[in-house]
């Protein structure tokens, strides 16, 4: 297989992950990326061309050259605190940077995308586990942009423009140690890496955010997976494209609770640090699950990395070997 393949956000964390890994399998590869959040070093030895998604001339000149036959299509902005300070900016970047994607790849003939889409188009579940038909209700602007896009793929695709799968990310975890690839957030918002930085000592403590909630120790419950088991999702998608298209839940299956978490990190890691509880945060789901039956169905994916330790072991390998991230 050597299709070639524009990968945007190559340079984040679960975009580069998947651009070393489709490389390895044989596509040739562009990474589009501003370096906004990502990082050159976890680009390594393949192309980049350093763009924004706004500037839609850049980006077409740079389809024209390349003349990608697939998109894998990971930039965004993706803090959901952020965007409800900055709605105006998350649909500038998320949603007006696709429309001028989805321009540039129709320039170029290309008609094959992947999209990076979240469990945030959810929003409060209306079962557990989430199922790919429930009700697509956002509750910040963050899940608003990718259902935004979500909706432009479902209509382009009904006009018979363009072949699609939309990976519904639960929560990415973990690293690709043998790659040298980790999570390397500026600010990091995700508990792994937060707790982590605790055990680490670069934080004072980690925090507990809710007690109360109705799940086996009275801490919120999400879905984790691999980063890995994520990036051979991205290969599946690209390979059955033709045939099998849509929207795709992608989870582990199974939850784990907060402190199911910081338990894990202690054990991995060896070391105590000081864990502080706190109320519950707004908009905090208790429980967060997604049913992966479509995906194993469709596309054959299952994650192989389905346990906690096995997610934060790797983790933490990455993080000791690199305590200050890529520029440390
Ligand atoms: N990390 C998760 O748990 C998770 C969960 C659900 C969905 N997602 C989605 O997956 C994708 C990747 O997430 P991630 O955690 O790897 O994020 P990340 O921030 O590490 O990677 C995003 C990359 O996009 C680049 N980028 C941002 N804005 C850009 C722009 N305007 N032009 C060009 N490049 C731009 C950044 O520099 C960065 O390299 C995102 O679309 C995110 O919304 C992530």
């Amino acid at each position: 297989m050597s299709m070639r393949v524009l990968v945007t956000g190559g340079a984040g964390y679960i975009g580069s992950v998947t651009a070393h890994m489709i490389a390895r399998a044989g596509y040739q590869i562009l990474v589009v990326d501003n370096l906004s959040k990502g990082h050159r070093q976890a680009v390594g030895d393949l192309d980049l061309e350093v763009l924004d998604i706004g500037d839609a001339t850049a980006l077409r000149e740079s389809c024209l050259r390349f003349k990608p036959e697939a998109c894998l299509h990971f930039a965004a902005r993706s803090l959901v605190g952020e965007s409800r300070l900055e709605p105006a900016l998350y649909f500038r970047t998320n949603v007006e940077g696709t429309a001028n994607l989805l321009g540039a790849l129709a320039a170029a003939g290309c008609r094959r995308l992947v999209f990076s889409s979240t469990a945030a188009v959810y929003g409060e579940p209306a079962g557990i586990p989430i199922l790919e038909d429930d009700p697509r209700k956002p509750i910040n602007p963050y899940g608003s942009t990718k259902l935004e896009v979500e909706r432009i793929l479902e209509e382009m695709s009904r006009a018979g423009d363009l072949r699609y799968a939309s990976l519904r990310y639960f929560n990415a975890a973990g690293a690709d140690v043998d790659a040298g690839l980790g999570e390397d957030h500026d600010p990091e918002t995700h508990l792994i890496p937060r707790v982590i930085e605790a055990a680490l000592g670069r934080e004072p403590r980690a925090f507990i955010f809710g007690t109360d909630y109705p799940t086996l120790d009275g801490t919120c419950i999400r879905d984790y997976v691999h980063v890995k088991d994520l990036a051979r999702a991205h290969v599946l998608a690209l390979e059955h494209i033709d045939e099998e298209g849509g929207a795709f839940n992608l989870g582990n299956g199974q939850g784990f609770s907060v402190r199911q978490v910081i338990e894990a990190v202690k054990k991995v890691s060896g070391r105590e640090f000081e864990v502080v509880e706190r109320p519950r945060r707004e908009g905090d789901p208790g429980i967060l699950t997604a049913s992966s039956e479509r995906i194993a169905g469709a596309l054959g994916w299952k994650a192989e990395h389905p346990g906690l330790e096995d997610i934060v072991g790797s983790a933490w390998s990455w993080h000791s070997e690199h305590p200050r991230g890529y520029t440390g």
